[in-house]
């Protein structure tokens, strides 16, 4: 048991943004990075294929590494699926879900900005969560699949251009009332892989996502586990081409140097 991993899944290396919060409070923990790189990107999807796509995968990825717990780093993923991949496994899932919350905390001009995929930023669950922990204050969403592109691109070794970054928040800060934006949710785990690029395209403007908040939980969800001693971690891909291949030098920053395909 010491030596069950746990297991990350997102569409692409967005849950990175995840893995990096989670290393830093349990360094010994063995970690399988799952991505979907057959199914990228998710966001731009319908309810259905994720519905569809999602519990099915993470059924032969828990089969194949069996592991303690499962993540799902990503927002859409998560929105759209998470009671249907809980019902399908017989392991503990954790979620991510949009820091509505934390941002409500946060903001001093009640004007939340929420950036997601096209796919999250229409659930009810993030109405739900508005009406929650918001409810005194605006919240303006925009969906953006080339933010999730940049991300990966960057990951690659490819410098995001700042003029296709401020055009992104554009989305946000051109809608009515979104001048008063003052905190932005990264409602999209790639997002944070690019916040040093936003915050410079928004300066004043706080960011927060769900990746310290998920890391405590897996930490409270595993408290009291052994761990390995040198933990080995993999990246598993379902389509290993050039373009998954390029990101081996990204996944070595996290410790992660076996690549596989599912
Ligand atoms: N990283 C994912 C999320 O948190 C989705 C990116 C995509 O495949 O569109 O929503």
């Amino acid at each position: 048991m010491h030596d069950a991993p746990i297991l990350f899944f997102d569409s692409g290396v967005g849950g990175l943004s995840v893995v990096a919060p989670t290393q830093a409070l349990l360094p010994h923990a063995p970690i399988v990075y799952a991505a979907d790189s057959a199914g990228f990107p998710y966001g731009i999807k319908s309810e259905a294929e994720i519905a569809a796509r999602v519990p099915a995968l993470l059924g032969r990825l828990v089969e194949r590494y069996r592991p303690r717990l499962v993540v799902i780093a990503c927002n859409t993923a998560s929105t759209i699926a998470l009671p249907a991949v809980r019902a399908a496994l017989d392991v503990a899932v954790v979620g991510t879900v949009p820091a509505i919350k934390p941002a409500a905390a946060l903001t001093r001009s009640r004007v939340i900005g929420v950036l997601g995929t096209e796919a999250t930023v229409r659930q009810a669950y993030v109405d739900d969560l508005a009406a929650r922990f918001a409810g005194d204050c605006t919240v303006l969403r925009h969906g953006s699949a080339e933010l999730v592109r940049l991300a990966e691109a960057k990951l690659a070794g490819a410098a995001p251009d700042p003029a296709r970054i401020a055009a992104v928040l554009d989305g946000l800060f051109g809608q009515p009332g979104g001048a008063a934006i003052d905190v932005i949710v990264n409602a999209c785990t790639h997002f944070p892989l690019v916040e040093a690029e936003l915050a410079r395209a928004a300066p004043g403007v706080r960011f927060v996502d769900g990746g310290p908040g998920i890391a405590r939980r897996i930490a409270a969800l595993t408290q009291g586990q052994a761990w390995p001693a040198r933990p080995v971690h993999r990246a598993v891909f379902t389509r290993l081409g050039d373009a998954e291949r390029d990101l081996a030098p990204a996944l070595a920053g996290y410790g992660i140097e076996a690549v596989e395909a599912l």
